[in-house]
């Protein structure tokens, strides 16, 4: 198994390009099940959940082809493909779920096996499958499997119980091809909806009100093929600025506008950085030692639940102690442990974490635990004196493209060994 070693305490300095973003890439990919003719997808990552969804397309019987240096995808569904999202692949990616929404709304029947437990958390799926029977169809739990058939989805006003990402992903794929008008309210309101949204516009569907909590969709009978160019991903971009401050350098990371970043980038000068927001790019530059800063996640427009890590690795090198709350998921605080293992101080509370920061990390080897949590030991391990040894990469590459080349090209010092 791939680890990366770290040599830490190398300010990193520089500027990189951002990829494609991982969760509007997955969801963005799926939905070309509801599309006729073939859909080209530009700036699509690469990265092992984006090569785990092409199994799961070409399983379901689509043309899959990639080209990962391009980062081109494109995906053609036939007038008949199978049905069935296997354990398997359902069970390596979670997003997976995603296709119940185009599978039901095209073909009128889906099944899909249940993502079972997650490291962050039970993260069930309760919510989807209401918003689909919402929109008529009929769902039955056997064998570990959901099963869903409709003859044809029908427009109707959903109510989600909580602004779930996946849930209104779900429910916009299968609303685009319902008969009629939808409603869907107290949806997430984070870019990747946006973008999906965008991409399914591309198709030709009717869609207004993504980005806030009432998405209106009119129901079309048919989506034709598109060509769509993936968003910047906000939070690779957000894990470089935050590796940037740890280490007390000054990184640009181009290719994603600011507003997408907003929530991270005042708690960033809440700590004491400078950040240049501009359209295209953004900056971050040190200003010394990190203050403490607190934080809750939320959905968005609050702290994504996604760069909690991360910033607590900042905060262990920060003046002060700070208060971070994890409000989204139940267990998201597994790189605690790993943390201390660089001397961290951090005491866990129920769904919080009090941070006492460190003037110095000391190296160790680390187990990376989930893609977000070994993303911080990154950030922990880049600041700390000596050799870190990040064990498990795999998790990485779920998330980050080529990780070491760019966190080399700010001047870290970091290998991959196998
Ligand atoms: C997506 C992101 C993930 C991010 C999360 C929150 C992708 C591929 N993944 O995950 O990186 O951390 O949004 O921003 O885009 N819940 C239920 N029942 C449901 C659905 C969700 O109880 O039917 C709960 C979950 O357990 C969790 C919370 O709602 O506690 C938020 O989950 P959700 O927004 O659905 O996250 P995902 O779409 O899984």
């Amino acid at each position: 198994m791939d680890k990366i070693r770290i040599h830490g305490g190398v300010p990193l300095r520089g500027a990189i390009q951002v990829s494609g973003s991982k969760n509007a890439a997955l969801p963005i990919l799926i939905s070309s099940i509801l599309a006729e003719t073939p859909c080209t997808f530009r700036r699509v990552p690469d990265l092992q959940d984006v090569r785990t969804t092409f199994q799961l397309l070409s399983h379901l019987g689509m043309t899959a082809q990639f080209d990962a240096l391009q980062g081109r995808a494109v995906l053609h569904a036939p007038a008949t493909i199978s049905c069935e999202a296997p354990y398997d692949l359902v069970r390596k990616m979670r997003a997976s779920v995603v296709v119940l929404g185009p599978l039901l709304a095209r073909f009128g029947r889906a099944k899909v096996s249940l993502p079972g437990g997650c490291a962050i958390g039970a993260r069930p799926i309760n919510f989807h499958l209401s918003a689909l029977e919402k929109l008529g169809a009929k769902i039955e739990l056997e064998g570990g499997y959901v099963i869903a058939s409709a003859r044809k989805l029908k427009g109707a006003r959903v109510g989600l119980e909580f602004p779930s990402v996946g849930a209104t992903e779900n429910a916009m794929m299968a609303a685009v091809l319902a008969e009629g008008d939808s409603i869907l309210e107290n949806c997430a309101r984070e870019p990747e909806i946006m973008d999906l949204a965008g991409a399914l516009r591309a198709m030709g569907a009717k869609i207004e009100g993504d980005g806030t909590e009432a998405i209106r969709i009119q129901g079309v009978s048919s989506l034709h093929g598109c060509d769509y160019q993936v968003m910047g991903d906000r939070i690779e971009a957000g894990t470089y600025l935050a590796a940037g401050l740890a280490t007390g350098g000054q990184v640009r990371v181009d290719g994603l506008g600011a507003p997408e970043l907003e929530s991270v980038l005042v708690k960033f000068e809440e700590a004491g950085a400078t950040v240049v927001r501009n359209e295209s790019f953004v900056e971050v530059a040190a200003g010394g030692r990190p203050r403490a800063t607190d934080v809750t996640t939320l959905p968005f427009p609050g702290f994504p639940t996604d760069m909690q890590a991360q910033f607590m690795a900042l905060m262990a090198v920060a003046e002060g102690t700070s208060v971070i709350k994890e409000t989204i998921f139940e267990n998201r605080f597994m790189h605690v442990p790993e943390l201390s293992r660089l001397g961290a101080d951090i005491t866990i509370r129920g769904n919080t974490a009090v941070v006492k920061g460190k003037r110095q990390l000391k190296g160790a080897p680390l187990m990376a635990t989930d893609l977000r949590a070994s993303a911080s030991l990154v950030v922990a391990g880049l600041c700390a004196e000596g050799e870190t040894l990040v064990n498990r990469v795999y998790h990485l590459d779920r998330g980050y493209e080529r990780i070491e080349e760019k966190l080399r090209a700010l001047g870290a010092r970091v290998e991959r060994v196998k």
